[in-house]
């Protein structure tokens, strides 16, 4: 197996490289045709792989690309997740180099999407491949990929709800998260959930002359700061009523053995360029990206932000908000929460909307079963066997919690990203190490779970 992806790992890379020319961005109507033509290319991909069936199903937006390679219906079903659309790259200008034309420096792929999701999702693409091509495919495979999780996975739940007997498996698994570091192998056994929101404030019907009236009538950007400041207090916890009702505090012993995950605190800060990190009192950095939910402006503008000066008293102030949530917070009950909230402490001068985006549920992974332990065991043998370290990861996949509830199953987050590879952000990287590292494992996945169960 390890000869024939040694034998291959050439033309793998340059597979990836085809793919990740294509601009699938789902937020953007500007790339539809590319993200269509992305999914054709996933399709066709599939097929070469080795499956027995791929197909492209539509949806009122991106299309949802499904394959699958059935060999004994008496063997275990592994369901892959993965998405094949991407952030927008936006702004182009900080990039090194432009975001749809990969390049490979200093053993990285630097691409948008070459970590998220596109090189991780190829991995399995591969590995299924090379697990066809050498006769070692233990577990029947089903693979999904969509082209909406960038933005919500809107028509995924209808995808999966109505296609539950296609979807039928016995566990998923998912290469969208990260390992601690190339030499400490890590599985991600929660995601936080999601509140995504925007508000609008406004104040007179119309910008006003900032001499003629400034002081006398609400400036709705100052009023909104005013809002948002308040919404946290000088311990960085969040002031709205509810807010933490449903959160779940761990206990002493399940914090130390969080904390015991290695991580270097002046590494952090410096390949931040942070003189200090901030957050909530009483917490540590894992816990407060793990355990701990959040509130963060996303985006906040208003009056005038063109060239020079403009004496404006605007009449509107707006800001993206979003909230990261954990178990056993509902990203619907949060949404209300802060809405009312939000509306209460609006001062009688203005007026305030507040329009829902997206959400998703946080989600866990139980440890203590096969499917965690055959992850558990691949990841070991591929690192020599090194024991990978459980952790909380900060993101959301927030399709996660709807595949447990509509299908039954859990999932295994056995993503092999980093924290460097700079997901969302200009010049978005992927190792060579992880690409490969990846498709090295994924089979040994197959392998230790079809004897787990057995
Ligand atoms: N792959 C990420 C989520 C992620 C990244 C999980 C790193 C763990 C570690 C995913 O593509 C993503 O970006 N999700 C969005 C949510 C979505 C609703 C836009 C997120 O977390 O912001
Ligand atoms: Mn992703
Ligand atoms: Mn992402």
């Amino acid at each position: 197996m390890t000869n024939y992806i040694e034998a291959n790992k050439n033309r793998f890379l340059s597979e990836l490289l085809d793919l990740l020319r294509i601009p699938s961005v789902s937020a953007d109507p500007k790339f539809k045709d590319d993200v269509r033509r992305c999914a054709e290319a996933v399709k066709d991909a599939i097929l070469k792989a080795g499956a027995d069936l791929a197909e492209i199903h539509e949806t009122p937006g991106h299309p949802v690309v499904y394959g699958e390679k059935i060999i004994d219906p008496a063997l275990p079903t592994v369901l892959i997740y993965g998405h094949y659309d991407v952030q927008p790259a936006d702004p182009y200008e900080l990039w090194d180099s432009p975001p749809f034309e990969p390049v490979i420096k200093n053993e990285r792929i630097y691409a948008r999407g070459a970590c998220d999701d596109k090189g991780q999702f190829y991995m399995h693409i591969k590995a299924l491949e090379t697990m066809v091509a050498t006769g070692t495919l233990t577990c029947n495979v089903k693979i999904m990929i969509e082209g909406e999780e960038e933005v919500g996975s809107d028509h995924l739940g209808t995808f999966v709800r109505e296609n539950k007997e296609k979807l039928k498996a016995d566990v998923i698994l998912i290469s969208d998260t990260s390992i601690i570091a190339n030499d400490t192998p890590s599985i991600e056994v929660g995601l936080r959930g999601l509140t995504y929101l925007e508000v609008e404030v406004t104040g007179a019907n119309r910008d006003l002359h900032s001499g003629v009236y400034g002081g006398a009538v609400a400036n709705p950007i100052n009023v909104l700061c005013e809002m948002i400041a308040s919404l946290k207090d000088e311990n960085n916890h969040i002031t709205i009523p509810g807010f933490y009702d449903k959160v779940q505090e761990l206990s002493a012993d399940q914090r130390t053995a969080l904390n015991e995950a290695p991580f270097d605190l002046d590494e952090y800060k410096r390949d931040l360029a942070i003189d200090e990190i901030e957050g909530e009192t009483g917490y540590t950095t894992i816990e407060r990206t793990g355990i701990r939910p959040t509130l963060d402006v996303n985006g906040i503008w208003g009056g005038y932000i063109g060239e020079g000066a403009k004496t404006v008293l605007p009449s509107k102030a707006y800001a993206k908000i979003s909230m990261r949530l954990v178990p056993d917070q509902h990203n619907d009950e949060i949404l209300d929460l802060f809405t009312q909230h939000f509306l209460s402490i609006a001062p009688p001068s203005v007026k305030v909307v507040v329009k829902p985006h997206h959400g998703g549920l946080p989600y866990v992974t139980p440890v203590d079963s096969v499917e965690y332990r055959a992850a558990e065991l691949a990841m070991k043998e591929a690192w020599g066997g090194k024991q990978p370290v459980p952790t909380r990861g900060g993101g959301s996949i927030p399709i996660v919690a709807l595949f447990e509830q509509e299908l039954g199953l859990k999932s295994i987050l056995m993503g092999f990203g980093l924290d460097i590879d700079a997901l969302h952000s200009p010049n978005e990287s992927y190792g060579l190490f992880n690409f490969y590292k990846g498709i090295e494992t994924i089979p040994l996945f197959f392998k230790h779970y079809a004897e787990l169960k057995r």
